[in-house]
């Protein structure tokens, strides 16, 4: 073999061990599938050889088939062949798993009659969470090991699991000891070979797969359960019927069956915008001028000031991660009230079970409230997460500049303003850096991380791997009003609020954007947020739907009414004082009156946004359009099979978003005026993907 062979092959007496070297997650490439067929026929073929151990080098088994691979012509042997020759082998072959085997690579094992594990090994199939399915015979040879139940759960839902209760489930057949895989391996295969047990394909079982003929409706069960997270997706759907036609149909049709719905979903436009995605999710952590190795500062102690809903949920972001955090509030009672939210929150996660007690004291201890900015001397990092008022952030960072060590990051959770402003309070803005979180703080994956102008870079690169380690997904952003987010959220918001002038309901704007895909419309997202945000009754002028909705104490669910009512269980109905507001407003302002379809709502709303998008590029405030898309999935709940809103905006066509918004300038003006990058991707036939 020579040296560029994806697969190493070694002897152990009568046992060859077949080890597969390609890339950092031997991705089951063109080229390592190929190579594994020549090692399996060359291995099948010696008659000096009892059996196989099949077993992956570097960090894992496998990590599945090559998705960069998908959508273009395929070369050499398919997965589904390859298994299908590694199955039929005369010779025992176990598996030998450590890292992970998901996807294909768990297939890959499921072909193997045996399969070995490191207790610390995981195994899944993924799939899913890409549009697709488990094409390699997945959906039918699971299910033959684990039943139909159990492979609904790891199929549809995608998680991968622990390689001790994949062993429970008998999808492992044995555990090996952490530092001996592949000698247990071989061991387990001579055991094999010296007691003459027979060669089981899973393709030949049907035991475990009676259940779902015995109790048919458990499919529909499942459905039913799952219908609200599994809303909008088509491939969960397509995972359930192929783990049906498993049970009902011969292996060979099963497998059949399999092929196709895997064909439709890979073809699909859900299937590239989740790709997109995976993809998109990786490329965040990589900055241009900033290089991957530029050392981070250590950060061993956080400073958080606000102990309100964001300063708390920011707060508890880094005690889950084990680093102390110092919260600063101005007064006693509002420090107490944070400390309670947060003890709460964690009381709450332990009762339900994904949290030990032991845990809540653990983490708490790791807390120490404090009246004193002073305490804050010792930190690493300090976030500042007090409200919008420019002049108090710009008073806090001038304090801090006095009081943090030197080489402290002094970060800001703002979520409009100018953090060069702000940096330029202290005699360090090198060190000074925005670290927007999403609310709940520490629910939300998404973290803007904001560069000032002098953002020195290994502050960058700080921010953004404490990010990933507090379990984020942090993207770099520039200073500009409201970042990418909320600058972007801003178009749609404008848009509704103009639709609903012109006599268009607020929950048929609701109702469109949430059947797009996105969790809640926008009237319903200011309802809950508040309406009183930013609005007092002294310096708000009774001029707009919100001002008179405040007015009467229509401040949100908080107050169990807005632009919606809320019963007792917080459930909204359509409300007809609303209505009656948005009359008065309109006929004050003279707005004329036109009903508008579900389709112009929609573009309405969100290609302005596209366009705001193609702004932020334009002026450099992301790196790349795949950069924007994560932030809408992480901090907006973009529907993900939409791929965020510039790939959707390529899947439509520049052309033709480009001619709507050209439309609606006509009629309302420059808030739709199209930006110059949009004009001249559409002319040259590309989109934001080509950039
Ligand atoms: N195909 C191609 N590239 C892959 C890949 C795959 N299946 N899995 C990972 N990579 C790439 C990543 O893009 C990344 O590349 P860059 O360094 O260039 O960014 C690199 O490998 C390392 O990956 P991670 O940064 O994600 O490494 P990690 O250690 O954090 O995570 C992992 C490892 C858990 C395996 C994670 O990579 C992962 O979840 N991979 C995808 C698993 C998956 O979905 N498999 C199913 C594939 S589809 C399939 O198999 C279909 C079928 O049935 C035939």
């Amino acid at each position: 073999m020579t040296q560029d062979n994806p697969v190493s092959v070694s002897r152990e007496g009568a046992v060859v061990v077949l080890t597969m070297r390609s890339g950092p997650v031997n991705a089951l490439g063109s080229a390592l599938r190929e190579a594994l067929r020549a090692a399996f026929d060359e291995a099948a073929a010696d008659p000096a050889v009892s059996a196989i151990v099949l077993t992956g080098g570097g960090r894992m088994f496998s990590a599945g088939a090559d998705i960069s691979e998908f959508g273009k012509p395929q070369s050499g042997i398919s997965l589904p062949a390859l298994l299908d020759r590694i199955e039929s082998v005369q010779k025992p072959v176990v598996a030998a798993i450590h890292g992970n085997a998901l996807g294909g690579g768990l297939e890959t094992a499921l072909a193997c009659h045996y399969r070995v594990a490191l207790p610390s090994a995981k195994v899944g199939l993924p799939e899913v969470k890409l549009g697709i399915l488990p094409g390699a015979g997945g959906t039918q040879r699971l299910p033959r090991i684990v039943g139909p139940r159990k492979a609904l759960d790891v199929i549809v839902g995608g998680a991968p699991i622990g390689a001790k209760p994949a062993a429970e489930m008998g999808l492992i057949d044995d555990l090996a000891p952490e530092d001996g895989l592949v000698a247990h391996a071989v061991a387990f295969a001579e055991r094999v070979v010296a007691e003459k047990r027979p060669l089981t394909r899973i393709r030949d079982r049907d035991d475990r797969i009676a259940e779902g003929r015995d109790d048919p409706g458990l499919f529909d069960a499942f459905r039913k359960e799952n219908a609200r997270k599994l809303r909008g997706f088509e491939a969960p759907e397509a995972c359930i019927a192929c783990i049906e036609a498993a049970c009902r149909l011969p292996f060979e049709q099963g497998l059949a069956f399999e092929r196709e719905q895997f064909g439709k979903l890979v073809s699909g436009t859900q299937s590239a915008a989740q790709r997109h995605v995976f993809f998109a999710e990786r490329q965040t952590a990589k900055i241009p001028d900033v290089p991957e190795d530029t050392a981070p500062r250590p950060i061993h102690k956080v400073g958080v000031i606000g102990a309100g809903t964001m300063g708390g949920g920011i707060a508890m972001n880094f005690l889950n991660a084990g680093i102390p955090v110092t919260i600063v509030e101005t007064r006693q009672d509002a420090l107490d009230r944070g400390l309670k939210t947060i003890r709460t929150n964690y009381e709450n996660t332990a009762k339900k079970g994904r949290l030990k007690p032991e845990d809540v004291e653990t983490r708490m201890g790791l807390l120490t409230p404090t009246l004193d900015l002073e305490a804050l001397r010792d930190c690493d990092l300090v976030i500042e997460a007090v409200f919008e008022d420019m002049g108090i952030k710009k008073e806090i960072f001038s304090k801090l500049d006095r009081i943090a060590k030197p080489g402290a990051i002094l970060a800001s959770n703002t979520s409009y303003l100018d953090i060069d402003a702000i940096a330029a309070m202290t005699g360090r803005p090198g060190d000074v850096i925005g670290m927007h979180f999403f609310s709940p703080a520490n629910v939300m994956r998404l973290l803007e991380v904001v560069r000032g102008e002098k953002t020195e870079k290994d502050v960058i690169a700080t921010a953004m791997q404490l990010g990933r380690k507090v379990g984020k997904i942090a993207v770099l952003v520039g200073v500009c009003h409201g970042f990418v987010g909320n600058r972007m959220l801003a178009q749609r918001q404008r848009e509704a609020n103009r639709l609903m002038l012109e006599g268009v309901k607020p929950w048929d704007v609701d109702r469109v954007i949430q059947d797009f895909g996105l969790p809640m419309g926008p009237f319903a997202m200011i309802d809950l947020a508040g309406l009183d945000i930013g609005w007092s009754r002294e310096t708000n002028k009774s001029e707009t739907v919100r001002d008179l909705l405040c007015e009467l104490d229509r401040r949100g669910q908080k107050t169990g009414a807005g632009f919606y009512d809320y019963d007792a269980s917080r459930k909204a109905t359509p409300s007809k004082v609303t209505e009656e507001i948005i009359a008065k407003v309109s006929g004050r302002q003279g707005v004329a009156q036109k009903p508008a379809s579900d389709g112009e709502i929609l573009e309405r709303c969100l290609y302005p946004m596209v366009n705001e998008g193609a702004k932020i590029l334009e002026e450099g405030k992301a790196i790349r359009a795949s950069d924007i898309d994560i932030v809408w999935i992480n901090g907006y709940g973009w529907p993900v099979y939409r791929g965020g809103p510039m790939f959707w905006a390529d899947t439509i066509g520049l052309p033709k978003v480009l001619e709507r918004l050209r439309a609606y300038q006509a009629e309302y003006g420059d808030d739709f005026k199209p930006s110059a990058l949009l004009e001249r991707l559409a002319a040259e036939g590309k989109g934001f993907r080509d950039l």
